[in-house]
């Protein structure tokens, strides 16, 4: 393979600064880009024996630019190594980035990229002009190179009415022996739609119609679409720009949503059951792959492009992936669980049942900014016998970030505008549970720059970034009025070195 200049360049650029950012200085068990800039996950699924991540990557600064893709790869989900930069904007097709795509293996072993060229070029009246197109990059799992026939989708292949401006985030498939590819579209009258193409080969591709229509009803353009099949259940997940809060289930901005339908005649697809897949501040453009025990796994940008500006600036990072969770549908809904891949990873555990909460209390060995915890509130009396249930954490003084549950109004508030934020943007969010009549059990997980809290078994998650000092290790539970409590801790760290 011959490597362009820009793909050295950025290989040895960021194998030199990697080795200046300490372990410490990175969360334990999520994935942070080599170094400078991540976005978006790409190209998630499992080759020769591992899973190989991909993810939106500016090297040389902290900060978005030409997006390169950067690669690392594990075995469990948990423990990442790096792999050198996959691809460089290096061809006059995607000279101004290589955006978001995904990766799938094809039969005779190779390992195939789709991805979004971007190209920026002026017209006679000198105004920038942008075109999006689908491109495609062969290679073994470490060295790509990109395909002779590139770009594989143009505008000349769009609809009627389709824009031909944001043209986006590719996800491929395989079905009934033909490759199908998912792409995100704004129309000409700004309505977001996601669009399919089919191929016999992966490289010459034609245009099959219209997957859905977003109708303007979340958001505007629909960005990085997945879509498979889930407990017998056609789904979709895509991440809307522009949404308006409906109630607690939709919040303004960037967001998650998941639609959970079946596909008629046409092959069109109807969403039947709607759903945030995140409610926190921070989870965006999330990707799935089929794990090789049949586990349907999604990862996402733990962060959002509304809150860029709350960031540390002594690190040498930004932007990290979630935790990977095994999703599922019950009931209509998709339902998130942590990798059970992470229990290999508990240390010292430990757990009190029945514990009376009264005001504000704590308990020794009870902190940590590295754990798994799982806490079950109830009431302490028939009916309620509290109005409002919080632990703080990450805290140390008057610094600290908190999960707060109201059991009257079955909502759960994620906040950390104490956390040491010295900006005024977004640093709370609230959403709605099921009513347990005073039961909830929630799941946090922190890991140093991070907050992810599973509600109820999974039936709503709220994750966030938390960039509060690594000393800020204590946690305090506080309700008003009186609670049972029951609660298992294990510390995070013992496999990663
Ligand atoms: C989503 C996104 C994608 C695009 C990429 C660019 O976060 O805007 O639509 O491909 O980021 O980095």
């Amino acid at each position: 393979m011959i490597m362009t200049e820009k793909l050295i360049k950025a290989r040895e650029y960021e194998e030199h600064k990697e080795k200046t950012i300490s372990k410490e200085q990175r969360p334990l068990f999520h994935l942070t880009p080599r170094c400078g800039w991540m976005n978006d996950p790409n190209g998630f699924c499992f080759y020769k024996g591992s899973y190989h991540l991909f993810y939106q990557y500016y090297p040389y600064d902290t900060i978005w630019g030409p997006m390169h893709w950067g690669h690392a790869k594990s075995r469990d989900l948990i423990s990442w190594e790096y792999l050198p930069a996959a691809l460089a904007p290096d061809e006059d097709y995607d000279k101004d980035g290589c955006f978001s795509g995904s990766a799938l293996a094809l039969e005779d072993g190779r390992h195939l990229l789709v991805y979004t060229g971007v190209r920026k070029e002026r017209d006679e009246n000198g105004e920038e002009k942008e075109t999006q197109t689908q491109c495609i990059a062969l290679g073994d799992g470490i060295n790509y190179e990109k395909y002779s026939g590139n770009p594989v989708i143009t505008s000349d292949l769009l609809p009627k009415g389709a824009g031909k401006v944001d043209f986006r985030d590719p996800k491929i498939f395989r079905e009934n022996g033909r490759y199908s590819i998912v792409v995100g579209n704004k129309t000409e009258d700004k309505d977001g739609q996601l669009l399919r193409f089919s191929s016999g080969d992966a490289l010459n591709w034609s245009y099959d119609g219209l997957l859905i229509k977003n109708g303007l009803r979340y958001g505007i353009m629909w960005e990085c679409p997945d879509y498979f099949t889930l407990d017998g259940r056609q789904v979709l997940l895509v991440s809307p720009q522009d949404m308006q809060a409906q109630g607690f289930d939709f919040h303004s901005g960037n967001g998650t949503l998941c639609l959970i339908g079946a596909e008629d005649d046409s092959g069109c697809f109807k969403g039947e059951h709607f759903q945030t897949i995140d409610h926190g501040m921070d989870f965006y453009a999330p990707q799935t792959v089929l794990a090789e025990d049949g586990r349907r796994i999604m990862i996402g940008w733990l962060q959002n492009w509304d809150t860029l500006a709350y960031k540390r600036e002594d690190l040498q990072w930004f932007g990290q992936m979630s935790l990977p969770r095994e999703i599922s549908i019950k009931d209509d809904r998709l339902i998130q669980r942590p990798v059970s891949e992470l229990e290999n990873y508990y240390g010292k555990s430990i757990s009190r049942q029945g514990i009376l909460l009264e005001e504000s209390t704590s308990f020794p060995g009870i902190k940590g900014r590295c754990l798994d915890m799982t806490l079950t509130i109830r009431s302490a009396e028939p009916g309620l016998s509290y109005r409002r249930f919080e632990i703080r954490f990450a805290q140390k003084g008057s610094t600290y970030s908190s999960i707060e549950y109201d059991p009257e109004e079955n909502t759960v508030r994620a906040d950390r505008s104490h956390s040491g934020s010295r900006r005024a943007i977004l640093h709370e969010r609230t959403c709605r549970v099921s009513d347990r009549k005073g039961t909830i059990t929630l799941r946090l997980i922190l890991d140093r720059f991070s907050a992810e809290l599973f509600l109820n078994e999974g039936e709503q998650v709220m994750s966030m970034t938390v960039l509060t000092d690594k000393e800020a290790e204590e946690i305090t539970f506080i309700t008003s009025g009186k609670a049972l409590m029951d609660v298992t801790m294990h510390e995070l760290g013992r496999q990663v070195e």
